[in-house]
C-alpha cells in the first residue's frame, strides 16, 4: 500500500503569555492510500490542532511530516496553497457554505481555485453533487436546504476536485442521528470508491464505523488501531 501520511514526532505549541499549551505534544503516525480513519479524544486533546496540520492549514511547531512523498516543511506559502487545493477536500462542523452562491457555485469553488474551466466546473460539480443525491437543489440557495442537505452539499464542494485525501472535523457535530448516519454513510461510500477519508469525532458510535482510530489525549496518541480493538476498550 502507498502511504499517503508520514508524521513523525509532530509538535505544535501555544505560547499564551506564561503558559505553553502542548496541543500535540510528540504524534507519530502513518495513514495509507485508501484507509478511512476516526480521530478521537475528549475536547481539547488536539484533534482539530493534528487536522490543521495533516490540511496543511497550519504548520507543527517542530516535527516531519510527508503528505503524498512531499517535505511539508519545506514548502512555501503558495505551495502549501496548491497542495490543500490539489490534494485535499475539506468538510467541516459548520459546512461553512457561502451563503450568496447557490449550490452549485458553492461546489465548483474549489475547481475554480484550481483553474478548471467554466464549463468542465460545472459539470463536475453536478458530478459530486449526484453522488451526494442532490443535483436536483444545485440552484438552490444554502439556506434553503436542511442542516443534513447542507453538509451533503459540503461533502460534494470537497469531493469536486477529486482529491487525495477527504478531511473531515467533526462532520456530524451539527446534526441529529438519523442524518449523522446518512452523513456517515456518504463517507463510507467515498471511501469504499477508493478514497482517504479521515474524520474526526466526539461520537464513539460513529468511530466505531472507520476502519482503524486513533484516539488522543492531551495531544498524544493513547490508542491507534482497528475499530474492532476499540470497541473492546470503550
Ligand atoms: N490558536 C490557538 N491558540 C492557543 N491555544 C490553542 C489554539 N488552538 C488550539 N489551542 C489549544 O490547543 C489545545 C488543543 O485544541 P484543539 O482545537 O486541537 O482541540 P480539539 O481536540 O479539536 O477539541 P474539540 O473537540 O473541542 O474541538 C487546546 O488546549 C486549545 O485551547
Ligand atoms: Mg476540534
Amino acid at each position: 500500500m502507498e502511504k499517503l501520511i508520514q508524521m513523525i514526532d509532530i509538535r505544535k505549541e501555544y505560547k499564551m503569555g506564561d503558559e505553553t499549551v502542548y496541543a500535540n505534544d510528540g504524534v507519530t503516525l502513518d495513514i495509507y492510500k485508501g484507509e478511512l480513519v476516526a480521530i478521537v479524544g475528549k475536547s481539547g486533546s488536539g484533534k482539530s490542532t493534528l487536522m490543521n496540520i495533516i490540511g496543511a492549514l497550519d504548520v507543527p511547531t517542530s516535527g516531519k511530516y510527508f503528505l503524498g512523498g512531499k517535505d511539508v516543511g519545506k514548502l512555501s506559502d503558495n505551495q502549501l496553497a496548491d497542495i490543500r487545493n490539489e490534494m485535499i477536500g475539506f468538510v467541516f462542523q459548520q459546512y461553512n457554505l457561502l451563503p450568496r452562491m447557490n449550490i452549485l457555485e458553492n461546489v465548483e469553488l474549489p475547481l475554480l481555485y484550481a483553474h478548471v474551466s467554466s464549463r468542465e466546473r460545472e459539470k463536475r460539480a453536478m458530478e459530486a453533487l449526484e453522488k451526494v443525491g442532490l443535483s436536483e437543489k444545485a440552484k438552490q440557495m444554502p439556506n434553503q436546504l436542511s442542516g443534513g442537505q447542507q453538509q451533503r452539499v459540503s461533502i460534494a464542494r470537497a469531493l469536486a476536485a477529486n482529491p487525495s485525501l477527504i478531511l473531515a472535523d467533526e462532520p456530524t457535530g451539527a446534526l441529529d442521528s438519523k442524518t449523522s448516519r446518512q452523513v456517515l454513510d456518504f463517507f463510507k461510500k467515498i471511501h469504499e470508491e477508493g478514497n482517504t477519508v479521515i474524520m474526526i469525532t466526539h461520537d464513539n458510535a460513529i468511530a466505531l464505523e472507520a476502519k482503524r482510530v486513533i484516539r488522543i489525549a492531551d495531544g498524544k496518541i493513547n490508542f491507534d488501531g482497528s475499530s474492532e480493538e476499540y470497541a473492546a476498550i470503550v
